[in-house]
């Protein structure tokens, strides 16, 4: 190692002919860390992943692993880091014991002690008792464990986890997240990506906030709280509306509808302030309410804020 910082990204970028996959990201995840990239579909998670392993190719800037440039010291690289991907990428023509003996081989692992690494592994994720089985005769969720199996089978000191829990059951979500959880407390670091507010808020360190290829946020997720501000305030309403009226965000309401609920939401640092705030122009403007519920935001409330598309009224 050159240095003790696991991954450090410098002005990374990505570009597919007009779609900016990633835009510059910049910045480090730290030893024993557990950090997580939390972006809906298509906001470039995967891609800044890809182009960590050496899967993908930057536009333009670049990163550090433990000191060693992603392209030009990526052999280096390669040693680090342990990947499950989120689609299966295992060899069908072979029973999943032998998958994770050739990976183990990959990975630079001596003949004499693959098998053990591989059964090591299997025992571990409870899929022994499979181990004939070919890839594609298993459950979605036991082929995720099966992945996240074979990203450990080095000991790498980087495991980077693309969606791990995505489609799962809840049971398996959970056996797969305590899995996660019993690696971290090895001092392993850890970068995982997902969609679910609730998994990044339970098991992260560190979330970085993704949307459209962009880091918007970044910190522990209380912390991303307290910068999200602290209420979420819903006031239902009596009637079923296009749109806002254009005086809520001329008085600095940062208000969207949810025409789904039929609710005005607004994260705000006072909610009974702003409550009463919004409901007066709501009144004025002859909109009828219902009800006004004021709770602490959730990451998720922040999340929804910051990765919006479609709002009535834009924050910008
Ligand atoms: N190989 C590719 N060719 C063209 N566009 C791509 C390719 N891979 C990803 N993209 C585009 O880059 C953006 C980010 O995709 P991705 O990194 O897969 O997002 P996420 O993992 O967050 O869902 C999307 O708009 C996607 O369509
Ligand atoms: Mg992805």
């Amino acid at each position: 190692m050159k240095n003790n910082l696991p991954v450090k990204f410098f002005e990374l970028s990505k570009t597919f002919g007009e779609t900016v996959a990633v835009d510059s990201a910049d910045f480090s995840i730290q030893k024993g860390e557990f950090f997580g990239l939390l972006g809906p579909n298509g906001a470039g998670k995967t891609t800044l992943i890809k182009m960590l392993i050496g899967l993908a190719t930057p536009t333009e800037g670049t990163a550090e692993v433990f000191g060693y440039d992603i392209s030009g010291d990526y052999r280096q690289v390669h040693k680090f880091i342990g990947f499950a991907p989120a689609e299966a990428n295992l060899d069908r023509e072979f029973n999943i014991f032998d998958n994770l003996r050739f990976h183990a081989g990959y990975n630079g692992i001596p003949a004499r002690d693959r098998g053990k690494k591989a059964e090591e592994q299997l025992r571990t994720f409870d899929l022994w008792k499979k181990k004939e089985d070919k890839p594609y005769e298993l459950s979605t969720g036991m082929r995720k464990k099966l992945l996240f199996a074979r990203s450990l089978i080095a000991d790498p000191e980087i495991i980077i986890l693309d969606e791990p829990t995505a489609g799962l059951d809840l049971e398996t979500k959970e056996t797969v997240q305590n899995y996660v959880k019993k690696i971290t407390s090895q001092g392993v670091t850890i970068l995982f990506t997902t969609h679910q507010i609730d998994e990044a808020e339970k098991l992260c360190d560190r979330v970085a906030i993704m949307r459209e290829g962009r880091i918007v946020e970044i910190g522990d997720p209380e912390e991303l709280l307290e910068k999200g501000q602290g209420d979420l305030v819903r006031i239902k309403l009596d009637e079923d509306l296009r749109r806002l009226p254009k005086t809520l965000l001329e008085n600095g309401f940062r208000a969207e509808l949810d025409r789904d609920s039929g609710e005005v939401r607004a994260v705000v640092a006072d909610g009974s302030e702003a409550a009463a705030g919004i409901l007066q122009i709501l009144h004025t403007s002859d909109i009828a309410t219902r009800s006004v519920h004021i709770e602490k935001a959730s990451l998720e409330d922040l999340f929804l804020r910051l990765t919006a598309k479609n709002k009535s009224i834009t924050d910008d």
